[in-house]
């Protein structure tokens, strides 16, 4: 049986950037993504939830698709500060991220919070995209693999039908350095994930997007993406600018 390769994405995470004037850099991302680029790769952007309704606004009709960075595991209540899924997709969101790095070394994410914000996720029919990823000494104690799946055992939803869930591969000692793991290390790594995911989902598995994370330019991205089982980047920094953004996703034209 041939297995398809998923439909490639590129997401860009904003992180705390960006303000009311930042449309105008999702209206290039949108001007730049001609009908070529819609034939091939899915794009997201990600702002900070303040820009979530008018990013949704500008992105109609366009085929980019606007996510949040977070989502709270209930869906209301007494939670100061949080969103929940049910109130992204309400703003016009498809997506999530969830358990990115720096929401597990900021706000002491555990692996089990991750879980539960990615089935609220899908339960308002929002796109979890998981993260995982080891630190610099997990990789030099030579743990990265065990590290990954451990976190994959303990994050990941319980079903998943392929394109309702995106993993991105985010080496944390990767994110906002410079610095990328060799070719080497992304395929073994991916290869890896592909064998929890058909392990844990089944056929299903081979259709869940496999995204790689950290220091993404349009650089090194012809590199990265070209990987076995790399079915598409996150992008930090590099997403901040319309031209590096599109720079990125050029790869898949
Ligand atoms: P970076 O961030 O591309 O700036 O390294 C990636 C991420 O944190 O998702």
């Amino acid at each position: 049986m041939t297995v398809l390769r998923p439909r490639p994405l590129v997401a860009g995470n904003w992180k705390m950037n960006g303000n009311k004037h930042s449309a105008r850099v999702l209206a290039s991302i949108i001007q730049g993504y001609d009908a070529a680029l819609r034939n091939k790769v899915d794009l997201l952007i990600c702002p900070p939830a303040t820009l979530t309704v008018t990013f949704g606004v500008v992105a109609v009709g366009s085929g980019v698709y606007i996510g949040g960075q977070d989502c709270h595991t209930k869906a209301s209540g007494a939670h100061t500060g949080d969103i929940s899924a049910v109130q992204l997709a309400d703003s016009g969101a498809t997506y999530v991220i969830v358990g990115h790095s720096e929401r597990r070394a900021d706000h002491g994410e555990s692996n089990e919070v991750v879980r539960a914000k990615a089935m609220a996720a899908r339960m308002s029919w929002l796109t979890p995209i998981v993260c995982v990823g080891e630190t610099r000494a997990q990789r030099e104690g030579g743990n990265a693999l065990d590290i990954v799946r451990e976190q994959l055992k303990d994050s990941l939803p319980e079903t998943a039908c392929g394109s309702d869930l995106v993993i991105a591969y985010e080496p944390v000692w990767a994110i906002g350095t410079g610095l990328i793991p060799t070719i080497a290390q992304v395929a073994e790594m991916h290869a890896a994930i592909r064998e929890v995911l058909m392990a844990r989902y089944g056929e299903a598995g081979a259709a869940i997007r496999i995204l790689y994370g950290g220091s993404v330019k349009p650089d090194n991205a012809f590199d990265l993406l070209s990987v076995s089982h790399v079915d598409g980047a996150l992008v930090g920094g590099a997403s901040l600018e319309a031209a590096d953004f599109l720079g990125i996703a050029e790869y898949y034209r």
